[in-house]
């Protein structure tokens, strides 16, 4: 008998968590639906409650703890010694906590109404909303989205584990939903070793994808894992993000080393502190390495440009588990006529063209097409077409 092949990787405290309602357990509590308290998800939470349930965020089994909240605020740890690095929280006001009674369950509804999950409440406290922000996003400007968020929410955290009543499909992205226990086994089935993950939140630039292409040089697989929960407004909707994946991957890319899966969770825009939580949860997934280039989950000018490189050396070696791999930032280079970075090219400032995301949604504001050293043309032309029909439909980006 053949041996079962072992993950490349263990997930985050070695057992991926599973918190989907068996069949009878559903049963349970569907009865029990309309005799207990309710509480409404918004868009962040709902996807938080599905990372956990799916073992995205592993070894999490609930919502924080106020020791762990505490220890992961100021040190970056769990309570039980393990790295993590942004607070998993369920913050609601003092009148909506004052009724609910810890040991009870609570149920827990999404923003349409409908019953997704149930909370087995342990505690219930108050936090200070300034000290999260300065320690987790670095800045307590309530311009910055991510703080914005912890400003606007509730004053009282809601701890404690967690179930989700159904895996559903993806209303959009279904055959691009692979959950850790399918990734891992998806590599696992293709005898990678070395995966790495990427993380993106912007329609796909020639810099990523030559970082993508460095990075799969050295490794047997690239996991593509664009994020699909909530991002600010202005970000570009996540539906032509994963149309420019899809034309990427026609084109461009060697369809037996790549694949394309979405990562259900909401941005938090934490810089450093994020580069550290998504490489937790692609480890999560069966990832060996992760790949961070120029500030990366930064917005504005919060963040250094390598600052969430840094932010890895801050924890033991093989603390994380996973590997950063660690990108400069990447232009096209006139002078080589390649994509490049100052550690691969001799160019002059002026001979660099440099592409990010913001500059690409810049040219499609003003209904420019992006230029070939920016985006692929068949990116380019997917981005303009979809600019045309949000514009029609006074979406701004
Ligand atoms: S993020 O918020 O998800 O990090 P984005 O989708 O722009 O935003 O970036 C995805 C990854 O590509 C991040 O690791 C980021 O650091 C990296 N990246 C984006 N643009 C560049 C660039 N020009 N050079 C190097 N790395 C880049």
């Amino acid at each position: 008998m053949s041996q079962p092949q072992e993950d490349a990787i263990a997930p985050h405290g070695g057992v991926l968590v599973n918190r989907i309602v068996s069949a009878d357990q559903k049963q349970v509590f569907l009865e029990k639906a309309n005799f207990l308290p309710r509480l409404r998800l918004d868009e962040r939470t709902t996807s938080d409650l599905e990372m956990i349930a799916i073992g995205g965020f592993s070894p999490l089994i609930g919502f924080m703890g106020q020791a762990d909240y505490q220890r992961v605020v100021d040190e970056m740890h769990l309570v039980n010694g393990l790295p993590w690095a942004i607070p998993v929280t369920l913050s609601v006001t003092a009148a909506e906590a004052e009724p609910l009674k810890e040991g009870s369950l609570v149920r827990l509804d999404d923003l349409a109404g409908n019953f997704v999950g149930v909370l087995e409440l342990t505690e219930k406290y108050h936090y200070s909303k300034t000290h999260e922000a300065l320690q987790v996003y670095r800045t307590n400007d309530e311009k910055h989205p991510g703080v914005a968020v912890v400003y606007q929410q509730g004053e009282v955290n809601l701890a404690g584990p967690v179930w989700l009543l159904e895996r559903q499909a993806h209303p959009l992205f279904p055959l691009y939903q692979i959950d850790p226990v399918e990734s891992r086994s998806l590599f696992r089935d293709k005898g990678w070793k070395t995966i790495v993950g990427f993380q993106t939140r912007n329609p796909i630039h020639r810099a990523h994808e030559y970082i993508q292409k460095c990075a799969l040089e050295t490794v047997d697989g690239l996991f593509l894992h664009p994020l699909v929960g909530a991002t600010k407004s202005d970000d570009v909707p996540a539906d032509v993000r994963m149309r420019c994946y899809e034309i990427m991957l026609e084109h461009y890319f060697p369809h037996d080393r790549v694949i394309l899966a979405i990562n259900p969770a909401a941005m938090r825009y934490a810089g450093p502190r994020e580069a550290i939580f998504h490489a937790l949860v692609r480890k999560n997934y069966g990832c060996t390495h992760f790949i961070v280039g120029r500030d990366h989950a930064g917005v504005g000018d919060y963040y250094g440009t390598y600052d969430a490189q840094y932010i890895f050396d801050e924890f033991e070696p093989g603390e994380l588990g996973i590997a950063p791999m660690k990108f400069e930032h990447a232009f096209y280079c006139t002078r080589t006529q390649s994509m490049a970075t100052t550690k691969t090219s001799p160019s002059q400032p002026e001979e660099r063209i440099h592409l990010s995301g913001t500059k690409v949604r810049e040219l499609l504001r003003k209904g420019e097409l992006p230029p070939p050293e920016f985006s692929r043309p068949e990116v380019a032309a997917e981005l303009i077409k979809a600019m045309r029909e949000i514009a029609a439909t006074n979406y701004v980006i």
